[in-house]
């Protein structure tokens, strides 16, 4: 270490780390022909050393701030079903649960491409214990399909986790005459809970953990319009249903309360994932940089997934919302929950529950 930095200061020969930087650039700028004033030069190399400086600054924060989830529990015996697993957060989600030793289901919409993940899962993982099964959350008749299937070969189910998502750039109305992001973030999973929570129950105790966000902050849920297939704002239904997570969740862990099964949600940080990619042109375009210089891994943003599902410490807590790992707080309309037993009722309509289906 003395040798090193002893080393270091000679080769630089006295001058800061910084100087030889802003030297070396201005030089670079000589070579290419950019004939420009030396004030100017240096005003410029000052400016890309202070942009580099805070990128720095905020990556090292990002990982300082992450919580990580250090604990080493085991979960061989465990079966969990991670929904959307092909890439992001969930990707790496399946990693983590398969590499403690679980029966992880990876339920994707896009056999083909999980196929090929699950191979890299599993190589990495060491676990061949992990499977691919179809689900599109946006079909209810794929939802029933998945269900079906799951409730008939499947032993027990020790985790469901909510971590699918969309943000459509435009109205898309699925089969099920419904607005394709509430289709897939909510009335989706909403649906899949009330066809598996018998095997959960079985199986108690058991988890389900849903993967919300932070940007419902800038949401309301208008119970008159949980629908609205003709007027949108495109990035706007897109907090509405991570809002609607978190009254789904909270209504839920009421509904399972002494029923050995608990529901709690999360935010995962704002990660450098799929979810941004149908930002639109130009605003994509300062966006990719403020994500590739500013916001976490997807490695980051599955902590808080992987400690909800394994951790000891939550075993028993029931109805919370977590971010790095830790508890935190929701604004008073999201934990009104008047306006989540209201969301449940609305909610039994549009996933067009039957009174054969299963009752949460
Ligand atoms: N990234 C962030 O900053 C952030 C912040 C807060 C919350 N979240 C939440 O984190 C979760 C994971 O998102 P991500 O950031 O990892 O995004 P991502 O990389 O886009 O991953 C989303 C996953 O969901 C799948 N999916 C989308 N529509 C589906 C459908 N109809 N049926 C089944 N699977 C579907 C995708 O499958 P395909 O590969 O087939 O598209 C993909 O595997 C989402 O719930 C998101 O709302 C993300």
């Amino acid at each position: 270490m003395v040798t090193c930095s002893h080393s270091l200061s000679a080769n630089i020969e006295g001058e800061s780390v910084y100087r030889l930087f802003l030297n070396i650039l201005i030089h670079r700028m000589n070579v290419l022909g950019f004939d420009i004033c030396p004030v100017l030069q240096a005003l410029i190399a000052v400016a890309v050393v202070g942009l580099l400086t805070a990128i720095s600054i905020i990556k090292f924060y990002n990982f300082v701030t992450c919580g990580y989830y250090r604990e080493r529990t085991k979960m061989n015996g465990k079966t969990v079903i991670v929904t959307g697993a092909t890439g992001g957060i969930g990707k790496e989600t399946a990693r983590e649960l398969a590499k403690r030793g679980a029966r992880v289901i990876m339920a994707c919409r896009n056999v083909d491409s999980a196929k090929a993940i699950r191979d890299e899962i599993v190589e990495s993982a060491k676990n061949e214990n992990v499977i691919v099964k179809k689900l599109d959350l946006s079909s209810q008749s794929s939802i029933r399909a998945f269900a079906e299937d799951i409730v008939r070969t499947e032993q027990r189910l020790d985790v469901l986790l909510h971590n699918a998502g969309t943000a459509e750039n435009k109205i898309i109305k699925t089969e099920d005459n419904l607005e394709k992001t509430m289709a897939t973030n909510h009335f989706g999973p909403f649906l899949l809970t009330h066809l598996l929570i018998d095997l959960l129950k079985r199986s108690a105790p058991s988890r389900i953990v849903v993967v919300a966000s932070e940007l419902y902050r800038f949401a309301s849920l208008n119970l008159n319009n949980l629908n609205p297939t003709t007027s949108w704002i495109p990035p706007y239904m897109y907090y509405v249903s991570k809002y609607a997570n978190i009254c789904f969740t909270n209504e839920l862990a009421q509904k399972l309360e002494g029923s050995g099964v608990t529901a709690n949600c999360l935010h995962p940080g704002m990660i450098d994932s799929g979810i941004w990619r149908n930002v639109p042109v130009p605003l994509n375009w300062p966006l990719k940089l403020i994500i590739k210089c500013f916001f976490k891994t997807p490695a980051q943003g599955c902590q808080t997934s992987v400690f909800l599902a394994c951790s000891e410490e939550v075993q028993n807590v029931n109805g919370r919302y977590f971010m790095d790992c830790k508890e935190t707080t929701l604004s008073r309309g999201a934990m009104d929950m008047s306006k989540a037993k209201k969301l449940w009722e609305l909610s039994e309509g549009f996933a067009n529950l039957s009174p054969t289906d299963p009752k949460i």
